[in-house]
């Protein structure tokens, strides 16, 4: 594992660029309405934000940033290109937005945010093909320090990597003890293509599972810690949300404990629990939309 004391340390992505190991997730937090959440965690420590289109959030944190005077270089910011946003013409007109929204002129990291634009659609790969050539010119242009994507398969990476020029750097996926997409990780791993994870303390189920709370109280930490412990001792960075200034800090503080080996294979082997129920190809249990 990559030795990490603090938020501020990271990963090295495979163009050299620094991905911080810790990072705020914004979905929902804004709920349309408001900054009060993001500033709470710009106040908690947090300079690592990980955004979208599609949250609705962009320009609640490109206010937050604003008003408490936080000066760029001090941020790292993800954003990603919605499913109606992608191709050539269209990713180029939607990362303008972005920035426009964020009240900056780069990007830290730039991703797409699923492979296909809707269930069964046929022609993915030449629609992803087309998206990326716009994500690698802005990546040359420097508008943007790393590109990437999120929520894909090996087998979509495989048709940018045999087609594209630019390497993605991320592959952002739900991750978290009870889906940890071993199939996928161990391929972008193999690949030098960063997992961040998206969801990393899982939903009610893990926060009160019984294996978890165990484990949790053994290393004297709540079971959010162990979760996002755990991605990290993955080479995973975790994203956690939350709402409460109290979590927030609790959820950083994560660098002064090890989760044993024994531990480390139960949590990477629990039965499934707290899957979203989302699935790239389609075919959601739910209805929602990450
Ligand atoms: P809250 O906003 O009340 O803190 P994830 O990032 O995996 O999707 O999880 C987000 C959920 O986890 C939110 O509902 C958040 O609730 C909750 N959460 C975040 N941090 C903690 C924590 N340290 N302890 C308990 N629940 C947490």
């Amino acid at each position: 594992m990559t030795e990490l004391h603090s938020m501020q340390d990271g990963f090295v992505l495979n163009n050299g660029v620094k991905n911080p190991c810790v990072g705020f997730g914004t979905y929902k937090t804004a709920d349309g309405s408001d900054t009060e959440v993001l500033k709470m965690a710009i106040k908690a420590g947090y300079r690592y934000f990980d955004t979208a289109s599609f949250y609705g959030t962009e320009a609640f944190l490109g206010e937050s940033i604003r008003e408490m005077g936080i000066p760029r270089e001090e941020l790292f910011l993800t954003s990603k290109l919605w499913k109606t946003e992608m191709g050539y013409h269209e990713t180029k007109q939607a990362f303008e937005e972005t920035l426009k929204n964020l009240g900056t002129d780069y990007l830290d990291l730039y991703l797409i945010h699923w492979p296909l634009p809707e269930d069964g659609y046929q022609d993915w790969k030449k629609l992803d093909i087309d998206t990326w050539r716009a994500m690698e010119e802005l990546y040359r242009d420097g508008k943007v320090r790393a590109i990437g994507v999120s929520n894909f398969l090996p087998y979509h990476i495989e048709n940018l990597l045999e087609n594209c020029e630019v390497r993605p750097a991320v592959n952002q996926i739900e991750f978290h003890p009870g889906y940890t997409q071993e199939f996928t990780v161990r391929y972008c791993q193999e690949q030098d293509i960063l997992v961040q994870a998206w969801s990393p303390i899982g939903r009610s189920s893990l926060l009160n599972h019984p294996m978890l709370m165990e484990m949790a109280e053994r290393y004297g930490v709540s079971v959010a810690q162990l979760c996002i412990r755990y991605a990290l001792q993955r080479n995973v960075v975790p994203l956690p949300k939350s709402s409460a200034m109290e979590r927030m800090k609790q959820n950083q503080d994560v660098f002064g404990f090890e989760i044993g080996r024994e531990d480390m294979l139960r949590l990477g082997s629990m039965a499934q629990t707290g899957w979203s129920g989302l699935h790239p190809d389609g075919g959601s249990v739910r209805s929602a939309s990450k």
